[in-house]
């Protein structure tokens, strides 16, 4: 069981950015990361569509042998966690919205003005308004979608006058005067942390992915299930192989992981019945 991976999915590339919170925490855990960048973005999808896709990602991570499952998408974590801790019931899930409200709750200063950002479906959901009034009813909360920023991340863009068009288009001046923060509700998000910070110097940026691995070290040293030694090198499934998600696994992850596109991908029809 010690031997088992840690599974992490996201919608694409984004869930990349919780790598180094978890190497730093997990250095010898073997990692089997899904992305599932042939159907990115999850976050304009209905519901009912995220939480399928979200089945079918679980149900390849199982085969693969893992013994805890991290969520690294706020829109999956908003959507989908209770279907996939139902259907899934000898699985630990750890999804990230909830670590990034315990933590902004605790963080955050007297009357903090805090706009959460994400995709439309987490933005729609309120579950971080929601938990967030409940726990600090002194903050100041506004939410906001950025439907454009996932799938020009995709793309490869961090920076540039796209990049700056869209967050202007989203985020104008005039309304995040009025802000002390943003809570970048998108695993997605942080890749923008540059071009938000040019444009937004004063601007304290919450990013949910440093608070989502503390969760999983406390569950596997209590269940004695942390691993001694890494036995084999992390792998990175893409259900589209783009050059972008190579790139920045180039990037992130160990040099020796393996990168693959899964040919045994199963289908979403055959989970709904
Ligand atoms: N990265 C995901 C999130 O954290 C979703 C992006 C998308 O596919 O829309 O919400």
């Amino acid at each position: 069981m010690k031997n088992l991976k840690i599974g992490i999915f996201d919608s694409g590339l984004g869930g990349l950015t919780v790598l180094p919170f978890f190497q730093e925490l997990l250095p010898k855990e073997q990692v089997v990361y899904f992305g599932d960048t042939a159907r990115t973005p999850y976050g304009s999808k209905s519901n009912r569509t995220i939480i399928n896709f979200a089945l079918e990602i679980t149900q390849f991570l199982e085969k693969e042998g893992v013994k805890a499952v991290l969520i690294a998408c706020n829109t999956v974590s908003a959507i989908a966690i209770d279907s996939l801790r139902e259907a899934f019931p000898s699985i630990p899930f750890f999804g990230i919205v909830e670590p990034a409200i315990e933590a902004v709750a605790r963080e955050a200063e007297k009357g903090e003005r805090i706009k959460i950002i994400g995709t439309r479906a987490t933005i729609s959901s309120k579950l971080y308004e929601e938990k967030l009034r409940l726990l600090r009813p002194d903050l100041e909360l506004t939410a906001t979608a950025c439907p454009t920023f996932v799938p020009l991340i995709e793309e490869g863009l961090r920076e540039g006058p796209l990049i700056k068009a869209a967050i202007d288009y989203h985020l104008p001046a005039t309304e995040l005067a009025n802000c002390d923060s943003l809570l970048l509700a998108c695993t997605h998000y942080p890749l923008l942390t540059s071009a938000i910070a040019e444009l937004y110097p004063n601007l304290k940026l919450y990013n949910p992915a440093a608070y989502l691995i503390p969760g999983l070290v406390d569950y596997l040293q209590q269940n004695a299930l942390l691993s001694n030694k890494k036995e084999a090198a992390d792998i990175f499934y893409a259900s589209d192989l783009s050059n972008n998600f190579r790139a920045m696994i180039a990037e992130l992850a160990p040099a020796e992981s393996q990168v693959l596109c899964p040919d045994n991908f199963s289908n979403v029809e055959e989970l709904d019945n």
